[in-house]
C-alpha cells in the first residue's frame, strides 16, 4: 500500500506512452497548445496517430545535444518519444525558454524516455526546475518505460522557464514538452499548483489522451479484482456535458466500476508520502445504465469517515463532478461511496483525478534585473554558463552574481563580477539598471570610452572596480565623492582626478563635446533608437552641466537624475494612456465592477489581460498639480500582497488608474455571503488572507522608502485574485486624491468611520499605528463576519462587542456561525487576542506590524497542525475494503 503513491501512477502514465491510439483523427483545435519534440531533427511535423502539431526545440534552447532513442524501441511509441536531447557536457543547470501568456492555467507535461540513447545503458537522476523553483526529481527507473511529470500552474511571467540540472548522478535528457491552456476556473486551488499524481479512467482497458481528451489529459488505466466494469456506449452527442466545466471525454465516461459485493462500499485510498502533503480530488460521474422506475442508485461519499457528498444521484448520460474545494492531507486519504438505505443498486465511479498541491515558493528575479542582466549578457557575449533564472534557486546564481533574497518579495542582483571576461566596447547603459548593485567588478577587461556618469546613479553601489581597462577622460564627480570606493588604477588614458592639469582638461572636454553625440548613440545603436536618441541629449545636457560645474569647483550641486529620468521615460511608454485607450480598454465604459468614494471602477482588458479601471471622480481631483508625480512614485510599488498599477491615465479631469483585475473581488463579499450563498471561507482560508494582508501592510511600512501610510485599511480594500491570493488595494490613494480642497472625498482619504483610528480625533494625524488600528478591525471582521458598526440602534462597534464576550471566554459566540466549530480554538483565541491588541486606543500598546504578521502565522500554524491531526485520526474509525492497488494494478498487455 505504501508504494501506491508516484510508483504505481508513474507505472500507470508510463504506459500510457506506448499506446498508438485509433487512426480515426478529426482535425480539433490546437490553439493554446505548444508541443514541443526535444532533439527532433526535423522543424516541425504531425504525429499522425494524435493529429498533433510538435515543433523542434531548436527555438527554445541552444545547449545539448541531440540523440536517438534504441530503434527497435521506436514502434512501441508516439513519434515525439523517438529523440531526446542531452546535456552532456554543459553547465549544470541547462534551460528551455518558451514565451507564453501571463497569468494563463496551463498544463505543462514534460517526458523522459531514456531508451539508452547513449548506448550506457545506466538510468540517471536529475533535478527539474520550473523557473527559479524546484519541480521534481527526475528519477528514471525503466530504459524502456517513458516518465512524465505534470502540473497545472499559473506562471507569473510572460515566458516559462523549464531547466534540467545535473546532480552528478548521470546526464540529464528530455524527451518533449507540452503546454496546453486551461480554463481559469477549473482546477482552481487556494494557493500553490497541481501537480498530477493520479488521473485514471475507471473501467477502462486502454489510455486516451488528444483528440479525445481536448485538454489532452493522459486518462490511465487499470483495473483490480475487487471492481465490476459497467460500460455503455456514450458518444460526446448523446452525453449531456452543459454541467461539465472539466469536459471529461465521453469516451472515458463511457466506462465506470462499482464493488463486486452490491452491498459493499466502494473505496479509494491512498497513503501519502508525508503527511504534510494536501492534495485536490475530481471525481467524475455518468449514470451509464437506464434504471427502471423501482431502481435508484444513490449515494454518500465520505472522506477518512467524515461526509463530503450526501445523496449523489448520477444523471443518465449527465456528468457531475465533485472535487475538493481545499486540500485534503493525512497519513491516509480514504475515500469510501457508500449506497444510501433508499437505493437498489450499488454506488459507481467512471473517472478520478488526484492532484497534489505543490507550492513555488523561490519567487523569480525581478524582472528588471533580469532584463537588464540578459542585456548584459547579449551586449558583451558573455559566454558564461548563465542561463535560467540569475538568483534562483541559490544553489545555482549565476556565476559573478551575488543577490540578495528579501523575505516575501523577488530576488536582486547585488553584485556583478565580470572581472578578467575579455569584455571590450563601452561601459553598457543596462548595469544602471541593476539598482540595487552594491558591488560592481569590471576589472582587468578592454572596456573603453569615459567613465559614464550614471555609474553614480546606483544609490547602493559601494565597490567599483574599473582597474586595468582603457577607459579614457575623467572621473565623474558624483562618483568621486559619494560613499562609493572607486578603483580606477592602470587605465593609461584615465585622467584621475587631481592629477589633470585643469585648463587642458577643459580644451580636452571642449573637444569631446562634439563629438558626443555621435559615439554614444553608435554604441548602443540596435534598442529602440528613440530612445536612446533621447537619452544621449539628456546626456549631453548633463554633460555640459556637470562641466561648468567643475570649473566652479562645486560637484556637490550636481543633481543624480540622469537614470532616474531615463527610467520613467521607458514607464512613460508603457504606463501612460490617453483617455481614447481607456475608452478602448473599458469598451466605453461597460462592466462596473465597483464604486467607492473617488469614483468608479470598471472592469478593462490590456491584450486580452484583465485589468481594473478606477476612474477617479473630477470633483476630487480638479486641478491638482501633483498627481502624476504621485502615481508614478506609486507604479514603482511592487510585492506579491498589494495590487499592482499598471498604468494611469491623466488628461486633463479624466484621471484614471489602472490596477491588475482580482478576480475574486473583496474580502468584504466574501465575510458577507454577498459572493457565495453557499460556501464560506475555512478558517486557514481566513487566516492565510489575514497573513497575506498584513504581509502587503508591512512592505508599505517597512519595505517602502519613504514608507506609506494606508490611511484606509478596511476589509473592501483587500481583494483576492484567482487563487484566493489577498492584497491590499488603494494605497497611496491619500497622496493622489489631496485632502485639502476635497469636499465629500475627505473621509475617504482619512479613512472610513469604524475603521479610523479614534486618536485620529484628538491629534488630526495619521500615522502608521493608524494603520494597525485599521487592521485589527478587519481581523475582527475576518474572525466574527459582523459589521464594523452594528446596524442597529446602539451602533456598538465591533471591538466593543468582541471585547464583551472575551470576557465570559464565550469564543463560540465570537467565532463567525458560518465555520460550524470547524476551526482549531487556540488558533481562533490567539487571533482574537492580536486583533484587540491592534485596536486598543492608545497607539503605544499597538504591536508594530511586522510583530503582527509573526503573530498572525504562528496562528495559522496552529489551525494547519489540527486539520492533518484530525483527518489521521479518524484512521481506525472507518470500515474499509483496502486494496493493495501497487500490486494489483497491473496494465494490459501493450
Ligand atoms: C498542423 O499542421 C498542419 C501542417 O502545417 C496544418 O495543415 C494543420 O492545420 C495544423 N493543425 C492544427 C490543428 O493546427
Ligand atoms: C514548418 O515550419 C516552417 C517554417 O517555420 C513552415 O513554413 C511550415 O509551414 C511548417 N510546416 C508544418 C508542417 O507545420
Ligand atoms: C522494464 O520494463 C519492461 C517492460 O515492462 C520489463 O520487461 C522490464 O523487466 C523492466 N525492467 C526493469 C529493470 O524493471
Ligand atoms: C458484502 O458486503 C457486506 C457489507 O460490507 C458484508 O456484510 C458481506 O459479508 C459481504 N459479502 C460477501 C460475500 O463478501
Ligand atoms: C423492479 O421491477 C421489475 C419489473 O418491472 C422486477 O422484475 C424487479 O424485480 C423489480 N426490482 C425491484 C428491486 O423491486
Ligand atoms: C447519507 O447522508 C445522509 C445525509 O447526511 C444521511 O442521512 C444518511 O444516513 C447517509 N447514509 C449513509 C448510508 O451513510
Ligand atoms: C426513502 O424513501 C422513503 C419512501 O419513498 C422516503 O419517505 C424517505 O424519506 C426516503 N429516505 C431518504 C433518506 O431519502
Ligand atoms: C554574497 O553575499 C553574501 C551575503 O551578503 C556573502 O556572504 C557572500 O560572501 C557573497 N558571495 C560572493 C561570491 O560575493
Ligand atoms: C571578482 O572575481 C575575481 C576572480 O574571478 C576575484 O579575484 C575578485 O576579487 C572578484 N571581485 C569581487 C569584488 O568580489
Amino acid at each position: 500500500m505504501r508504494n501506491m503513491g508516484m510508483s504505481s501512477m508513474s507505472f500507470l502514465i508510463a504506459f500510457l506512452g506506448c499506446l498508438v491510439l485509433a487512426a480515426l483523427i478529426q482535425a480539433q483545435d490546437q490553439s493554446g497548445f505548444i508541443s514541443i519534440d526535444c532533439g527532433t531533427p526535423e522543424m516541425n511535423y504531425t504525429e499522425q496517430s494524435t493529429g498533433l502539431n510538435y515543433t523542434s526545440d531548436a527555438n527554445f534552447i541552444n545547449t545539448g545535444v541531440r540523440k536517438s532513442i534504441a530503434s527497435q524501441l521506436r514502434n512501441g511509441y508516439l513519434k515525439h518519444m523517438w529523440y531526446v536531447r542531452s546535456f552532456p557536457e554543459e553547465g549544470k543547470r541547462n534551460c528551455y525558454k518558451i514565451e507564453i501568456t501571463r497569468g494563463t492555467k496551463y498544463l505543462i507535461r514534460v517526458e523522459f524516455l531514456y531508451g539508452n540513447y547513449d548506448g550506457q545503458n545506466m538510468l540517471p537522476q536529475f533535478d527539474l526546475l520550473l523557473g527559479a523553483s524546484q519541480w521534481a526529481t527526475v528519477t528514471i527507473k525503466n530504459a524502456t518505460i517513458d516518465q512524465a511529470e505534470e502540473i497545472i500552474h499559473v506562471p507569473s511571467l510572460d515566458y516559462l522557464q523549464i531547466c534540467l540540472v545535473d546532480t552528478g548522478h548521470g546526464t540529464p535528457f528530455i524527451s518533449s514538452i507540452e503546454l496546453r491552456t486551461l480554463r481559469d476556473d477549473i482546477y482552481v486551488t487556494r494557493f500553490g499548483s497541481l501537480q498530477n499524481y493520479f488521473r485514471w479512467d475507471l473501467g477502462s482497458s486502454r489510455g486516451y489522451r488528444y483528440n479525445y481528451d481536448v485538454y489532452d489529459r493522459y486518462w490511465s488505466y487499470g483495473n483490480i479484482n475487487e471492481w465490476k466494469i459497467l460500460s455503455a456506449s456514450i458518444t460526446a452527442d448523446s452525453l449531456d456535458q452543459s454541467q461539465d466545466d472539466f469536459k471529461v471525454p465521453a469516451i472515458v465516461l463511457s466506462t465506470a466500476i462499482t464493488p463486486l459485493n452490491a452491498s459493499a462500499p466502494l473505496v479509494i485510498l491512498w497513503e501519502p508520502e508525508h503527511q504534510t502533503e494536501q492534495f485536490y480530488v475530481y471525481m467524475h460521474f455518468t449514470e451509464i445504465e437506464e434504471l427502471a422506475k423501482n431502481q435508484t442508485r444513490e449515494f454518500n461519499i465520505t472522506l477518512n469517515g467524515k461526509s463530503w457528498f450526501t445523496n449523489l444521484s448520477p444523471q443518465y448520460q449527465g456528468v457531475t463532478t465533485i472535487r475538493s474545494k481545499s486540500g485534503t492531507s493525512g497519513k491516509i486519504i480514504i475515500f469510501s461511496l457508500e449506497m444510501t438505505e433508499n437505493s437498489t443498486l450499488p454506488p459507481i465511479i467512471n473517472a478520478i483525478e488526484i492532484y497534489k498541491v505543490i507550492e513555488f515558493q523561490q519567487a523569480d528575479t525581478y524582472q528588471g534585473d533580469v532584463d537588464a542582466i540578459t542585456t548584459i549578457k547579449s551586449v558583451y557575449e558573455v559566454t558564461r554558463d548563465w542561463q535560467g533564472d540569475p538568483c534562483a534557486p541559490i544553489d545555482y546564481l549565476w556565476q559573478g552574481l551575488n543577490c540578495s533574497y528579501p523575505e516575501n518579495d523577488s530576488p536582486r542582483i547585488t553584485s556583478l563580477n565580470l572581472s578578467s571576461s575579455g569584455l571590450s566596447g563601452k561601459i553598457d547603459l543596462s548595469i544602471s539598471k541593476l539598482t540595487m548593485l552594491e558591488n560592481l567588478d569590471l576589472s582587468n577587461n578592454s572596456l573603453n570610452g569615459e567613465i559614464p556618469e550614471f555609474l553614480s546613479q546606483l544609490q547602493h553601489l559601494k565597490i567599483l572596480n574599473l582597474e586595468k581597462n582603457n577607459l579614457s577622460g575623467s572621473i565623474p564627480p558624483a562618483l568621486n565623492e559619494g560613499s562609493v570606493s572607486l578603483s580606477v588604477g592602470q587605465n593609461p588614458y584615465l585622467c584621475e582626478s587631481g592629477q589633470c592639469n585643469e585648463k587642458e582638461n577643459e580644451k580636452e572636454q571642449e573637444k569631446k563635446k562634439k563629438n558626443i553625440v555621435t559615439p554614444l548613440v553608435a554604441s548602443v545603436g540596435g534598442v529602440v533608437i528613440l530612445l536612446v536618441v533621447m537619452a544621449a541629449i539628456l546626456w549631453t545636457i548633463k554633460r555640459r552641466r556637470s562641466k561648468d560645474l567643475m570649473v566652479e569647483k562645486d560637484p556637490s550641486q550636481i543633481s543624480p537624475q540622469y537614470t532616474e529620468q531615463d527610467d520613467s521615460l521607458l514607464e512613460f511608454k508603457k504606463q501612460i494612456y490617453s483617455y481614447s485607450d481607456v475608452l478602448k480598454i473599458t469598451n466605453n465604459f461597460n462592466t462596473i465592477v465597483g464604486k467607492g468614494g473617488f469614483g468608479t471602477v470598471y472592469l478593462g482588458y490590456i491584450d486580452d489581460t484583465p485589468v481594473a479601471v478606477k476612474m477617479l471622480s473630477p470633483s476630487a481631483i480638479q486641478g491638482y498639480q501633483q498627481f502624476q508625480a504621485e502615481v508614478k512614485l506609486l507604479m514603482r510599488v511592487h510585492h506579491k500582497n498589494l495590487t499592482s498599477l499598471v498604468g494611469y491615465c491623466n488628461e486633463g479631469t479624466n484621471k484614471a488608474l489602472i490596477y491588475e483585475y482580482m478576480a475574486n473581488g473583496n474580502l468584504q463579499e466574501h465575510l458577507s455571503g454577498k459572493r457565495s450563498k453557499t460556501k464560506s471561507l475555512s478558517w486557514e482560508d481566513r487566516l492565510r488572507i489575514a497573513v497575506d494582508a498584513a504581509s502587503g501592510l508591512e512592505y508599505l511600512q517597512n519595505g517602502c522608502k519613504p514608507p506609506i501610510i494606508h490611511r484606509d485599511v478596511k476589509s473592501t480594500n483587500i481583494l483576492l485574485n484567482e487563487h484566493f491570493q489577498a492584497k491590499l488595494s488603494d494605497f497611496g490613494l491619500s497622496k493622489i486624491i489631496p485632502t485639502d480642497g476635497g469636499t465629500h472625498v475627505s473621509t475617504v482619504v482619512a479613512g472610513t468611520p469604524g475603521y479610523l483610528d479614534p486618536e485620529y480625533y484628538k491629534t488630526n494625524r495619521l500615522t502608521d499605528k493608524s494603520d494597525v488600528y485599521s487592521f485589527g478591525v478587519v481581523l475582527l471582521e475576518i474572525i466574527t463576519s459582523q459589521p464594523v458598526i452594528a446596524r442597529n440602534q446602539e451602533k456598538i462597534h465591533i471591538s466593543q462587542w468582541v471585547n464583551s464576550l472575551m470576557a465570559k471566554g464565550d469564543i463560540k459566540a465570537i467565532v463567525d456561525s458560518k465555520l460550524d466549530g470547524d476551526f482549531d480554538s487556540n488558533s481562533v483565541w490567539k487571533a482574537v487576542e492580536i486583533a484587540m491588541v491592534c485596536v486598543s486606543p492608545n497607539p503605544d500598546r499597538r504591536p508594530i506590524i511586522s510583530v503582527i504578521v509573526t503573530e498572525l502565522k504562528e496562528s495559522l500554524a496552529m489551525e494547519i497542525a489540527r486539520t492533518k491531526y484530525s483527518s489521521a485520526d479518524t484512521r481506525d474509525s472507518v470500515k474499509l475494503v483496502t486494496m493493495n492497488l501497487s500490486t494489483q494494478v497491473v496494465p494490459q498487455a501493450r
